[in-house]
């Protein structure tokens, strides 16, 4: 018997009984300030490129970007983050249009605060994958592997770029080991003290990451095991967050979303700094695929999944649907 009682004097579907009653008493909801809408943009086109893989989703044209900007602004959404893909042909092998202040991402970051200014948290992916040929997170050491310290000068380069081409926040993506401090020192040295770094902290070696291949245009071949952590382990998630910390992160963040809940809570007990999840693509196609079958109901779905993150111990969430949903939550309220 518990201690505060039993049946038949205790029913808990007393409170699960109206759609009011059941609003009235959850424990966790969304609002549009949680939410971060990412975003593709490819460089050379005029019209935005659909995604055949994540349905709704498009590479965005500069015009395109800009009106989405605008949009998520509108809807409450508060930050956006970027990534650019370059011309087919200027990818090479160590990422040069990421550190081109006329690369794409860095067209589209002055493009985006041109649009939205200070209205929205304007973002950026610092990592090679999406501008090398061999589409790595870093550059490779004449073996054909990563290698982590030349790699850090490049993030350092890109960082301060994308700092100067206009970014709030920069998201450090390639788990190289020391890139938070890496970049911290860098940006600071080039008079970037107030640009905010969001680590990517926990980030696993997914499957689900496959949609995003094709948004990026990548031509990795191969995995990406040697840098992102394995799926089946814990403990590590703790010591990335220590170290991200004491390297400099304002805030962190779990990726993928869904299949690393248990880890995101545990992350969530321990930051001293906002917590982020990032639904991936992969989580966003699943969704929309089974919807296209009639097989979930894909509003229902949205909700659930976002929720989830919320109850998990997210303060934000990256999502695709991120305008989408902040227009829903704003109908509702
Ligand atoms: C790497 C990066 C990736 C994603 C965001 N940043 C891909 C990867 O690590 O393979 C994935 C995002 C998504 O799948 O939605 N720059």
């Amino acid at each position: 018997m518990s201690e505060y009682g039993s049946f038949p004097e205790v029913r808990p579907r007393r409170l699960r009984t109206t759609p009011a009653m059941r609003r009235m008493v959850a424990e966790h909801r969304l609002h549009p300030a949680d939410l971060i809408l990412p975003a593709f943009v490819r460089e050379g086109i005029a019209e935005p490129v659909p995604l055949s893989s994540m349905p709704g989703v498009v590479q965005h044209s500069l015009d395109s970007l800009r009106k989405a900007a605008a949009e998520a602004a509108a809807a409450g959404v508060s930050g956006i983050k970027l990534f650019g893909v370059p011309e087919d042909g200027k990818k090479d092998a160590i990422g040069s249009p990421g550190t081109d202040p006329d690369g794409i991402l860095q067209v589209a970051l002055r493009a985006v605060r041109a649009e939205v200014g200070d209205a929205l948290v304007v973002m950026s992916d610092v990592c090679l994958d999406e501008v090398t040929d061999h589409g790595h997170c870093g550059v490779l050491d004449e073996r054909g592997a990563v290698d982590n310290d030349a790699t850090l000068e490049r993030y350092a380069e890109m960082a301060v770029v994308q700092a100067e081409a206009g970014a709030h926040v920069l998201g450090p993506s390639g788990m190289m080991d020391g890139q938070i401090r890496h970049i911290r020192r860098a940006l600071d040295a080039a008079g970037h003290q107030d640009v905010a770094l969001l680590a990517y902290t926990v980030k696993y070696s997914s499957t689900f990451f496959g949609p995003f291949r094709e948004a990026v245009n990548s031509s990795l071949k191969g995995d990406r095991k040697t840098y992102q952590q394995d799926p089946p382990n814990a403990r590590e998630a703790l010591r990335e967050l220590a170290l991200d910390v004491a390297e400099g992160a304002d805030m962190v963040m779990v990726k993928p979303g869904l299949p690393y809940l248990d880890i995101l809570r545990q992350v969530a007990d321990a930051s001293p700094v906002p917590v982020a999840a990032y639904q991936i693509s992969g989580e966003y196609a699943m969704v929309e695929a089974a919807a296209e079958r009639g097989w979930l109901d894909r509003e229902r779905a949205i909700d659930e999944t976002l929720t989830a993150f919320k109850r998990a111990g997210a303060d934000l969430v990256l999502t695709y649907w991120a305008t989408e949903f902040a227009q829903r939550l704003r109908e509702r309220a």
